[in-house]
């Protein structure tokens, strides 16, 4: 299994270009699976999940070809509307592919997620939705089986905030005899380029954005050309490990206008963040001050940068308290940040890190995609060398990171 050998101590510094979303990229290549004529997605990541994803729409007959960052899918052929166990339990997000097959073709078979390395994660929210909306849905042999004539338009209100329940709502709700109305939606950026995306196709989107989005159901929805949005996620990542080896970086293909929190908490950890059109330029201070964070739903501090600021706060000036609201088991880094000398009390979902002059460098065990970002941030000022192991959970979400990272100075190699 690959590992990544960092050697501490490198000051980051330069240009790199941000990827777009992987988790844009994923509910919209899904989304071709609402029409019949063939949809190009430029600006799409080359990563692993990406990979899974469109092997399970080749399962299904989705053509699908694919250059670089662009991917081009026909579904016009699809028999086969059932997503396996074997796919669906390396990615969750394959769930993603239930709303688009009952809208088009009035039947689905996708197994169920199951448990994953930080929480139980249920899918229900996307079940009760596509009921509303007048399907039968029986969970058999650990399948979501769904099966409706043609969906139809509802209100739905979900119990709370979900990402991927929004998108395949509102997915679902594109085909479906009259308007649905999806309220306590998800406002995350990748849910307002999906609904891009769709209205591109010909459906009738408003709201999407805002906590109530409507949808006007229509006959069919027809192919276009979209660009996948750039990736927030990957970009505060390496905001942050520029922050914390007190760098001087510029990240270019991305924008700060979605990153609102991250960016006030990096300024308040004491760095100069300068937002240019399509690009962000972050000026890091010798030592950082820590920063105190709570997780929640967009617009607020994402869960997805929780562990990468817990890596930040390590070594900052003070005691920071980070509190995990969305997943219930999502301080695994924190014990592997320990091994490096980090000093870290929790308590239930709240987390105490009094930051320390030095980390020093030891093996440690990625366990999943964002803790592993948290360890190569930190191993990337401990002293001496620290191993990274199990890296395929950074594969599966960021682009050629031990090639961009050295783009900007720092020492990491990959150990096949
Ligand atoms: C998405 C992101 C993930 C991010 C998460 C929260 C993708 C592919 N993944 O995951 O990177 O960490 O949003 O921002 O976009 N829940 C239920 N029932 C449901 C649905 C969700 O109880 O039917 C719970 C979940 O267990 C969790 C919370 O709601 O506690 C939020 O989960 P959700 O927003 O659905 O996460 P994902 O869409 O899976």
């Amino acid at each position: 299994m690959d590992k990544l050998l960092i050697a501490g101590g490198a000051r980051l510094s330069g240009e790199i270009a941000i990827s777009g979303a992987k988790n844009a990229a994923l509910p919209i290549l899904c989304s071709a699976l609402l029409t019949r004529e063939p949809v190009t997605y430029t600006n799409v990541p080359r990563l692993n999940d990406i990979g899974t994803l469109l092997r399970l729409l080749e399962q299904m007959g989705v053509k699908v070809s694919r250059e670089d960052d662009t991917v081009t899918l026909d579904a016009s052929g699809v028999d086969n509307p059932v997503a396996s166990y074997e796919m669906v339990k390396t990615m969750r997000a394959s769930i993603l592919v239930l709303g688009p097959l009952v809208a088009r073709f009035g039947e689905a078979r996708v197994s169920l997620p199951g448990g994953c390395a930080i929480g139980a994660r249920p899918v229900d929210q996307h079940i009760k939705g596509l009921q509303a909306m007048g399907a039968t849905v029986t969970v058999e042999h650990g399948y979501v089986h769904a099966k409706v004539p043609r969906l139809k338009g509802a209100r739905i209100f979900t119990d709370m905030v979900t990402v991927t329940g929004t998108e395949n709502l509102m997915m679902a709700a594109c085909l479906a005899d009259g308007e649905t109305v999806i309220e306590n939606a998800a406002r995350e950026p990748e849910v307002v380029d999906l609904a891009n995306c769709l209205v591109a196709m010909g459906a009738q989107i408003s709201g999407a954005g805002g906590d109530v989005i409507r949808i006007r159901g229509v006959q069919a929805l027809h192919g276009a050309t979209h660009r996948v949005m750039p990736d927030r996620i990957e970009t505060g990542t390496y905001l942050c490990a520029a922050a914390v080896t007190g760098g001087e970086v510029r990240l270019t293909g991305t924008s700060a206008s979605y990153l609102d929190a991250v960016i006030d908490k990096l300024m308040d950890a004491g760095c100069e963040v300068i937002a240019e059109r399509d690009a962000i330029r972050l000026k890091a201070p010798a030592r950082l001050t820590a920063v105190s964070l709570r997780t929640s739903p967009y617009p607020a501090f994402p869960t997805d940068m929780q562990a990468q600021f817990m890596a930040l706060n390590a070594v900052a000036d003070g005691t920071a308290v980070i509190r995990e609201t969305i997943f219930e088991n999502r301080f695994m880094h924190a014990v592997e940040l320990q091994r490096l000398g980090a000093d870290i009390k929790i308590d239930g979902n709240t987390a105490f890190v009094k930051g320390v002059e030095r980390l020093q460098g030891a093996t440690v065990m990625a366990t999943d995609l964002r803790a592993s970002a948290s360890l190569i941030i930190a191993g990337l000022v401990a002293e001496g060398e620290t191993t990274v192991e199990r890296i395929y959970h950074l594969d599966r979400g960021y682009e050629r990171l031990e090639e961009k990272l050295g783009a900007l100075g720092a020492r990491v190699t990959r150990l096949r």
